[in-house]
């Protein structure tokens, strides 16, 4: 083909292509008229996510997954709001998340109740909402994701029982009870024990916090003179009491176990011989943001997604732990 011809049919073909692209790249045509509609999944969809707090090690990672999870889907846009672990704060997020009408809504509620009619009216307004890890009140809400609390428990009672030989005295320091996860993990390992010698002798809701733990502790230290085991809902809570039991120059008399299992965190502590086991609780972040790619697209979502967890113990850790069955 001579060369003129060559060019011509190039100029043709480079004008098909940048029609069929859209002209311009805001989307108009040459005419000054807008081309044609945006892919779906040109559209950029904007998620709010209400976090109760990010004072947390397990709650800046849950932040970091979903904003991982999210920068592989362009058309999602990540809205952060940090309540700094006060539930009317929260309620006030969601509201405003509404107003300013995002496509959807992830929130991981401080507590159950406070945060139950706000979740219900965004969905009420059409914002699907994705509640993660504590769960609100009832079922209005779209879809719910987390580990199995009460399982999870259940498998720490277990394992203490077979750790202590099915006899010993134990401090059981308990997550915010007003929230789904302290209340699961509660009546989880109560069952677990419910079988064997196992005493639970002194308990406290320490609220998730290590300070509030450390102190709990110090009150359990100076009112016992022999505990076997600390059963704390989350590792923050085991920290502290291992702390407390520290200072008092007690932490060889007992086995600390605690839950979440943050490589960083638990993992660790267990293999410092902080922690004599710890369980996974995994923060969903990633499985969130795929629901709610789902939820945009018009997809059918399950009501409640179950999370797997691991139990990381001196014995298994270096294996990378095990799965709880
Ligand atoms: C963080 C945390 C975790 C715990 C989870 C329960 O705020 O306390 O340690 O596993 O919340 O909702």
């Amino acid at each position: 083909m001579p060369s003129r011809n060559r060019t011509a049919l190039a100029a043709i073909l480079l004008l098909a292509g940048w029609l069929a692209a859209g002209g311009c790249t805001d989307g108009s045509g040459p005419s000054g008229q807008r081309g044609p509609a945006a892919e779906p999944d040109q559209k950029v969809y904007t998620v709010g996510i209400s976090q109760c707090n990010r004072n947390e090690p397990w709650r800046v990672q849950m932040d970091a997954d979903i904003e991982a999870a999210a920068k592989e889907h362009p058309q999602l846009k990540v809205v952060f709001k940090d309540a700094q672990n006060d539930e009317l704060r929260q309620r006030a997020h969601v509201e405003e998340f509404v107003s300013a009408g995002v496509d959807l809504i992830i929130i991981s509620p401080k507590e159950a109740a406070p945060l139950t009619e706000p979740v219900a009216q965004a969905v009420a307004a059409g914002v699907p909402v994705i509640v993660l890890d504590r769960a609100v009140l009832g079922d209005r809400y779209t879809a719910f994701i987390g580990a199995d609390n009460k399982k999870i428990g259940k498998a720490a009672g277990l394992w203490l029982v077979k750790k202590l030989s099915g006899k010993g005295k134990v401090v059981e320091l308990k997550g915010l009870m007003t929230s789904t996860p302290g209340q699961d993990r509660h009546s989880g390992f109560r069952e677990g024990i419910a079988a064997s010698g196992l005493e639970v002798i002194f308990q406290a809701d320490m609220k998730w916090l290590e300070p509030d733990a450390r102190k709990e502790m110090d009150s359990a230290l100076a009112r016992f003179d022999r505990i076997d085991a600390v059963y704390a809902h989350n590792d923050p809570g085991a920290h502290g009491a291992y702390l407390a039991a520290q200072s008092a120059g007690r932490e060889t008399e007992m086995v600390f176990v605690g839950i979440d299992a943050l490589p960083h965190e638990g993992i660790a502590y267990v293999k410092q011989g902080i922690l004599d086991a710890t369980f996974q609780y995994p923060t969903g972040g990633k499985e969130a943001i795929g629901m709610a790619l789902k939820i945009l697209a018009g997809e059918e979502v399950p009501k409640k997604v179950v999370l797997g967890s691991r139990l990381f113990s001196k014995d298994n850790v270096a294996a990378g732990g095990e799965p709880l069955e």
